[in-house]
């Protein structure tokens, strides 16, 4: 759900310092849509245009980003001056209808305040026979991420803000958009938390971080401090569920 504490605006300044591109699901994108040059392509909550970006690269499609934040698009333009990036709410988007043949997003759905709208415009604006891959969390990968370890209230925060899969599943289908099936990446594969993981939770810069209370977020802190003051620390990554739909 959205919530004013959340402000990408303010985030956008140290976004690009704590978050990238997981190759792996730029691959599963790729994989599973078959585009050419007269195909169009939305990226929903583009953010900094991070995924934007390389889809641009390594497509013939064109690409068009949508985010509502003005902060996270500057970041985005400056990255990519071919692209097509528009400021609006996914919720009710200014595209015209039947526009793309593929519509994406990527750690968004859970700010949107209703997903059933969102889903009834991306139907909209999607051609027939177009597909959909929202990219998000399920339950119970919230429940493995590595930073629940250090900052506990936030699997109660993200579980109530997170739709979980059968939810999003359940309202695509009320839209017309049926499901085609579900990936996992990444679930239990090592990474290692160094550095750029402390500076990205000295920012808050984890959206989830702005909504647990100060003490609990300034516990984690003191707690990530200790344990990376004696090196890189090894950890099961909790993966991401794609949702594959088509209209
Ligand atoms: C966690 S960021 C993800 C950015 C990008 N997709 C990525 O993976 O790097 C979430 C983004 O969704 C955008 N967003 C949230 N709700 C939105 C809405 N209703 N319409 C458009 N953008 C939205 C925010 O402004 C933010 O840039």
């Amino acid at each position: 759900m959205a919530d004013d504490r959340v402000n990408y605006d303010e985030i956008s300044r140290v976004y690009d310092e704590v978050r990238g591109v997981d190759r792996a699901v730029i691959q599963s994108l790729l994989n599973g849509v078959d585009l050419d040059a007269s195909c169009a392509v939305l990226d929903i909550g583009c953010g900094t245009g991070n995924y934007t970006d390389v889809m641009q690269r390594l497509m013939q499609a064109r690409i068009t980003g949508l985010d509502q934040s003005e902060g996270m698009l500057a970041k985005a333009r400056a990255k990519n001056g071919q692209i097509d990036f528009r400021q609006g709410d996914a919720q009710q988007m200014l595209f015209a209808g039947a526009s793309f043949d593929f519509v994406y997003m990527t750690d968004v759905i859970h700010h949107v305040t209703e997903i059933g709208r969102l889903l009834g415009e991306i139907a909209r604006v999607l051609r027939p026979g177009g597909k959909v891959c929202i990219v998000t969390q399920s339950h119970a990968q919230i429940g493995r991420r590595p930073i629940a370890a250090f900052f506990p209230a936030t699997v109660a925060v993200d579980t109530a803000r997170y739709p979980d899969i059968p939810q999003i599943v359940a309202a695509a289908a009320a839209h017309s958009l049926a499901f085609v099936r579900e990936e996992r990446l990444g679930e239990g594969e090592p990474t290692l938390y160094g550095q750029p993981f402390l500076a990205a939770v000295r920012a808050r810069g984890y959206s989830m971080l702005r909504l647990i209370s100060d003490e609990e977020y300034r516990r984690g802190l003191a707690q990530v401090e200790a344990q990376l003051a004696q090196g890189d620390l090894a950890v099961p990554k909790a993966g991401k569920t794609l949702i594959w739909l088509q209209k």
